[in-house]
Formats: C-alpha cells, sequence, structure tokens
C-alpha cells in the first residue's frame, strides 16, 4: 500500500515545516531520480518509484536526528499511515550492503530493530534503486556518485563502512544502466551543471 503522489508530496510538505531543512528538496530529487530511471525499466512502476523515493526520509519529519531515528520514525510514521511499500524503503534506503553491515548486535534499541528487519529482508529492485538515488540527488539536483560520496566524507569523516557501500552504489549503477540501455547520469535533468557546483556545507537553522 501507497499514497497517491500528492499525497505523498502533502506529506512531504508537512513534513518540512515540522523540520525544516535541504533533506526536503533531496528527497523531492530522490523521487524524480527514481522515477526518471524506472520509466527506463519496463519492470519498474515509475510512480510507486516516485512516491517511495519522496517518502525514504520521511522520519526526519520529527527533527534533526540520527541515521538510525530517521529510520524507524519513518517506518513507524508509514506504517501507521498503512504504507507499508513506503515503510520497507525508509528501512532499506541507508544500507545498501544490507545484512552485511550488521554483523555485531547492535547496542541501543533502534538499530537491534533495524538489524532485525534487515536481515529478514532481501533487497529488491526498490530498495536498490532507492538507495543508488540517494546517493545521486542532493538538494540542488542531481550528481555524479564520486561527488555525493567526498561530500558526505567531508561532512561526517571517512567510515569503513560507508567506504564498502561505495561499490555496492556502483554496482546497483551498472545492474540498473544494464537494463536501461543507457547511463544514469543521461537521465538526470542537468546533472552536468550542477554535479560542478559546491554550495557551502548545510548547518541546521541555515535555510
Ligand atoms: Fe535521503
Amino acid at each position: 500500500m501507497l499514497p497517491t503522489a500528492d499525497e505523498a508530496m502533502r506529506e512531504l510538505e508537512l513534513a518540512g515545516e515540522l523540520n525544516p531543512g535541504p533533506w526536503v528538496k533531496h528527497s523531492v530529487n530522490v523521487g524524480i531520480a527514481a522515477r526518471k530511471i524506472a520509466e527506463k525499466i519496463s519492470s519498474l512502476d515509475p510512480e510507486k518509484a516516485y512516491i517511495v523515493g519522496l517518502l525514504h526520509d520521511i522520519g526526519r519529519r520529527v527533527g534533526i536526528v540520527d541515521i538510525p531515528t530517521h529510520i524507524c520514525e519513518g517506518y513507524r510514521y508509514c506504517m501507521e499511515k498503512g504504507w507499508d511499500e513506503a515503510a520497507r524503503i525508509c528501512m532499506t534506503h541507508s544500507y545498501l550492503r544490507m545484512q552485511e553491515e550488521f554483523d555485531s548486535e547492535p547496542d541501543n534499541e533502534r538499530e537491534k530493530m533495524i538489524r532485525e528487519y534487515i536481515l529478514h529482508c532481501k533487497a529488491d529492485d526498490y530498495d536498490r534503486l532507492i538507495q543508488l538515488c540517494d546517493s545521486l540527488a542532493v538538494d540542488y539536483g542531481f550528481v555524479i556518485l564520486e561527488k555525493r560520496f567526498v561530500d558526505v566524507t567531508r561532512r561526517y569523516g571517512i567510515m569503513e563502512g560507508y567506504i564498502k557501500g561505495w561499490e555496492t552504489a556502483f554496482a546497483i549503477k551498472e545492474s540498473f544502466e544494464k537494463e536501461m540501455g543507457c547511463s544514469v547520469y543521461d537521465v538526470l535533468p542537468d546533472i552536468g551543471r550542477t554535479t560542478l557546483l559546491t554550495p557551502k556545507p548545510w548547518k541546521p537553522g541555515n535555510k
């Protein structure tokens, strides 16, 4: 079950009023990227791709929170609404390597809940699509993977697990490109211009 695209957009706007930030435009761009890629792949539904892309970070509606919190809040919120297909993406979008990311038992309840979910989940094409688009979409448009990875590393520092995820992201990109018959970058509007922009990192309180 999913909301309509209009309902999903209204949810995102409402969440943006509760917790303003670049994550809202990033979410819109994840939706657009997912739809553009899905339009080139006959087994994917572009409308579903757009909706789950819009809602993947909806857990950020509760405020400025860490990764596990926005994931659990997004999952809980979408399940309460009955949108199980969007709830699933809230859970899977940050874990490109899925089960491999959870080799040890976490010590907090939220991460335990996520681990339990991921250990029993086999990634499908929508999971992989939003994992990829999360790395292609920024608030000001679309960028190549290499740029996004460096931006995130500059902000959060080097994390070994994150770097391992780069390989997975490139593998996902290549597998979709085989089905598309073109580059992922060919379908992302204006990526040649936006990928060369380097805006200052956003800080809470900035517009
Ligand atoms: Fe995201």
